[in-house]
């Protein structure tokens, strides 16, 4: 079993936990999460996979039968005192890269933890990989095309969230809400989440998915990874063979793709994406020379319990990065949102009840990727 890798470099100063998460089907979560371990590797870094998906997609691609697997990820999970168990289901399968295999009774997890608290379910991931030796550079989460219980177990473990997003409208769309989940979620669990967007299943030769990524970077801006996963269909023969494209067709585009995400995540650990401004981007934009000031808007309702601002200059993740004040008006609540901008022009959205709505008191607007107004401001 396992194929060569390349020169091994383990044991960086910190080991990056990477989740592969969107609820959505067949954008590419484990195509990513294998062929990114696969591009890691060749680049002499030391990877884990966790798969957490009970339908064991990524195990299939490595070249493991679940079935012949006599332990997997649901010993480590189902109990506190499984965490020290994660180094015994560990699999090697190749100098460079292991794997903690999932198998079909992952599935009995939800059910079985049921009665259990929310922490204490939703922790046991986290808790696993922290009694790991440091012997991983990069660990790679494969989640399930769902929120339930094991996403929210790889979303707690990690410091970084990969989105892989298909190349198509409606996938823009879907990807509103998970944002909204992911900071609901690291408000909960006091972390922040780097998020970052990677453009999949591109197929260039259409208007259609040009126009589509366009509109994908202008929504996501600097969270959006340059690199573009191309169609390849490499990508699917490879599954089936049980490698990573870096191995089975290292010249195929493909393996070019991967290799280029590789690089630049080496390239960006997660303290230096910050959310940077439209104006530093486009130099077409003529920018006011200034320093970052404080802009303060505000949205009052009577009926409203939960009400955030998400825009072009927080990635769109609702609150991120905001100063958040509520106050009693008579019988309206206003909420105050407080934000440190650039000079430069924005776009925004409220996130009111995770409903997302234009800035009712804001008469400027334009029309977003999605066919909904954004609401835009300037910051002079
Ligand atoms: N860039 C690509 N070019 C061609 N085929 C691809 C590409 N990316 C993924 N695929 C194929 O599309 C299918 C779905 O991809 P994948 O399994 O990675 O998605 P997923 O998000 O993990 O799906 P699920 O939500 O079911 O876990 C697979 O057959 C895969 O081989
Ligand atoms: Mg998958």
């Amino acid at each position: 079993m396992g194929f060569e890798g390349a020169e091994k470099r383990f044991g960086g100063d910190v080991m990056r936990v990477i989740a592969i998460v969107n609820q959505k089907g067949g954008c590419g979560k484990t195509t990513t999460t294998v062929n990114l371990a696969g591009a890691l590797a060749a680049d002499g870094y030391r990877v884990l996979i966790v798969d957490m998906d009970p339908q064991a997609h990524a195990t299939l691609a490595v070249g493991l039968e679940p079935d012949d697997l006599d332990v997997n990820l649901y010993e480590v999970l189902v109990d506190p005192s499984g965490a020290s168990r994660l180094d015994s289901v560990i699999i090697d399968v190749s100098d460079q890269i292991d794997i903690a295999p999932s198998s079909i009774v992952l599935s009995a997890l939800e059910q079985k933890l049921a009665t259990e608290r929310h922490d204490a379910r939703t922790e046991r991931l986290s808790a696993a990989l922290d009694k790991l030796p440091p012997l991983y550079d990069y660990v790679l989460i494969d989640c399930p095309p769902n929120v339930g219980l094991l996403t929210f177990n790889a979303l707690r473990a990690a410091s970084e969230v990969l989105v892989p997003l298909e190349t198509s409208f409606f996938a823009i769309d879907g990807v509103q809400k998970l944002l909204e989940t992911i900071s609901l979620l690291s408000d909960r669990i006091g972390h922040e989440l780097c998020v970052r967007v990677l453009p999949t299943l591109y197929d260039g030769r259409t208007r259609y998915a040009r126009q589509t990524l366009g509109d994908i970077r202008e929504l996501f801006k600097e969270l959006c990874f340059d690199s573009v996963i191309r169609l390849n269909v490499k990508l699917r023969e490879a599954a089936r063979a049980g490698l990573p494209i870096s191995l089975y067709a290292p010249t195929a585009n493909g393996a070019l793709d991967y290799a280029s995400v590789a690089l630049e995540l080496a390239a960006s650990p997660p303290a230096q994406i910050s959310p940077r401004t439209v104006a530093q981007q486009e130099e077409s934009i003529v920018v006011p020379e200034g320093p970052p000031r404080e802009v303060v808007v505000r949205f009052a309702d009577s009926v409203a319990g939960d009400v955030r601002i998400a825009g072009d200059f927080n990635g769109w993740v609702p609150d991120r990065g905001v100063r958040s004040l509520i106050a009693s008006e008579g019988l309206e609540r206003v909420w105050t949102k407080v934000l440190t901008l650039e000079p430069g022009t924005y776009q925004y959205r409220y996130v009111v009840d995770g409903e997302w709505r234009e800035d009712p008191t804001n008469p400027q607007s334009a029309p977003g990727p999605t066919g909904q107004p954004n609401s835009i401001l300037h910051v002079v």
